[in-house]
């Protein structure tokens, strides 16, 4: 990787990058797209990072489709692929505990202990062997999109962490690799995470938090087999939970369930 980079700053260019677990998906496409618009050279990695997975069967069972992902990344215009081994990405390196403020108190920080610490530790490597000038990130993964913002501010990064939107399939559904092993019923039923913050969306600034909070689960109990884990509505900037509008345009509604064999997670951004 270093030499690649090496002659990309030498031809005077710039570099994106999209930093993935690979099973690619027209979200990630878009991602490198939005990456080559704006660099000469386009960089993409793919590594299914285990020290992020708190459930082994999870890590276990996440798609991997090394060859079918190359194919898609070079008509998506991604240059150079890095796909490291595990041996190769952490040799040499010990995890460190990053401060994640308050921005891990609440959602996936709590439902995953140790996921962003995994996160953060990952994606420190990937920029440094990759060394781009700016990263772009799905706003699916809104809070880790969140602490990464945080963390290259906080630690001087010289990367630009750029937020892209979320890529949704035609019935709402937030794209994900995870999707592909729900089973047609269950894929259909996940619908109901896109509705529920469609709904959200719609009462937001209208009617008190908590009503919207009960509208979203009587909406979410049309659904059994679709187990919450949590819904809620939050700050937009720092996703402390919200008990009241109170000044503020904008805030983000947040919602995580297990369908089937899979947790899924999307959010909407709602404003006044
Ligand atoms: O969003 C992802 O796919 C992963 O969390 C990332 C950023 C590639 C780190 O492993």
């Amino acid at each position: 990787m270093a030499g690649w980079t090496a002659q990309a700053r030498r031809n005077g260019h710039t570099i994106g990058f999209v930093p993935t677990m690979g099973a690619l998906h027209e979200g990630h496409l878009d991602l490198v797209r939005r990456a080559k618009a704006a660099h000469a050279e386009v960089a993409c990695s793919i590594f299914v990072n285990p020290l992020q997975f708190n459930n082994i069967e999870d890590l276990k069972h996440y798609p991997r489709q090394l060859d079918e992902d190359r194919a898609l990344l070079h008509e998506a215009g991604c240059d150079v692929l890095f796909a490291p081994e595990k041996e190769a990405i952490f040799a040499d390196f010990t995890p460190r505990t990053y401060d994640l403020g308050v921005l891990n108190d609440h959602w996936e920080g709590p439902s995953r202990p140790g996921h962003f610490q995994g996160v953060v530790n990952v994606v420190e490597r990937l920029f440094h062997y990759v060394r781009p000038d700016e990263a772009f990130f799905g706003e699916k993964d809104r809070q880790q999109l969140a602490l990464l913002r945080h963390i290259a501010r906080q630690e001087l990064w010289p990367v630009r962490v750029t937020p892209c939107p979320t890529v949704r399939a035609a019935d709402g559904l937030a794209l994900s690799s995870r999707n592909a092993r729900l089973d047609a019923g269950q894929r259909r039923e996940a619908t109901i995470l896109y509705k529920s913050l469609q709904r959200a969306a719609e009462l937001a600034f209208r009617v008190p938090v908590a009503t919207v909070e009960e509208a979203v689960r009587s909406i979410l109990a049309q659904e059994p087999n679709v187990m919450l884990d949590y819904f809620g509505i939050a700050d937009h900037d720092s996703l402390i939970p919200l008990q009241d509008w109170g000044e503020q345009d904008k805030a983000v509604a947040l919602i995580a369930a297990q369908v089937g064999p899979v947790r899924l997670i999307d959010n909407l951004t709602l404003a006044r």
